[in-house]
């Protein structure tokens, strides 16, 4: 294996992160990360997204309040562990599936690009991976993307009719950096 350089050891750090100071987040700092975001590569240099930044608490505890009994209903009858534990805190009123994070921005998706889902999913991890190396903690939230069902929630969140939500994304400093989830070795067939 080749020396980890910095760029190798952001990459490895990152978490997701699922606990978070009482601390804003500056505007500043929120568009450095969608900065470091849109030099992603995209089929056809298209660059297909758009961004929604929310910070108010009140609209994040909406989507929440929103999306927890369609997830539920989404996951019946999985049966994975992973899942069991989740619907478990689905079920509870006081869970809110952003975490109290103070940030939340949701990575739009032109619904007519051909290759939207890739580029906004690279986007969004260029975005995570700025975000911790500026010292902050984030978490793709994909529960969020169930606000797509709902013309009202759509309109609270300003996402135009050819967009759809790709990547919800929670950022803020965390109070605690988690465990990597172990890694399965990777399958390589060489040629
Ligand atoms: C497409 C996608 C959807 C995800 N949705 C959620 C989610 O709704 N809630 C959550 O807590 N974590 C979510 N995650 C985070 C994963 O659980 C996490 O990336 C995984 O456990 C590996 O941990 P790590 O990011 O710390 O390496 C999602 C990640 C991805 C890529």
């Amino acid at each position: 294996m080749i020396e980890e350089n910095p760029v190798i050891l952001n990459i490895k750090n990152r978490r997701s992160v699922r606990n978070y100071a009482d601390r804003s987040v500056s505007n500043e700092v929120i568009e450095s990360i969608i900065d470091a975001g849109i030099y992603a590569p995209t089929g056809f240099g298209i660059q297909p997204w758009r961004f929604v930044v929310i910070k108010d608490r009140d609209i994040m505890k909406k989507i929440s309040t929103h999306c927890k009994p369609r997830l539920l209903k989404q996951l019946e009858g999985v049966n994975i562990d992973a899942a069991v534990q989740f619907k478990e805190m689905l079920k509870k009123e006081e869970f809110d599936i952003f975490y109290n994070a103070p940030v939340l921005i949701l990575v739009l998706g032109n619904k007519y690009a051909p290759t939207a889902d890739f580029d906004c999913a690279m986007c969004a991890q260029n975005m995570m991976l700025a975000a911790h190396s500026m010292g902050l903690g984030s978490c793709w939230i994909g529960t969020a993307c169930l606000v797509q069902d709902d013309p009202d929630m759509l309109k609270t969140l300003k996402i135009p009719e050819d967009y759809k939500v790709v990547a919800p994304i929670i950022f803020g400093y965390g109070n605690t950096v988690p465990v990597a989830p172990p890694r399965n070795d990777p399958v390589i067939t060489w040629i």
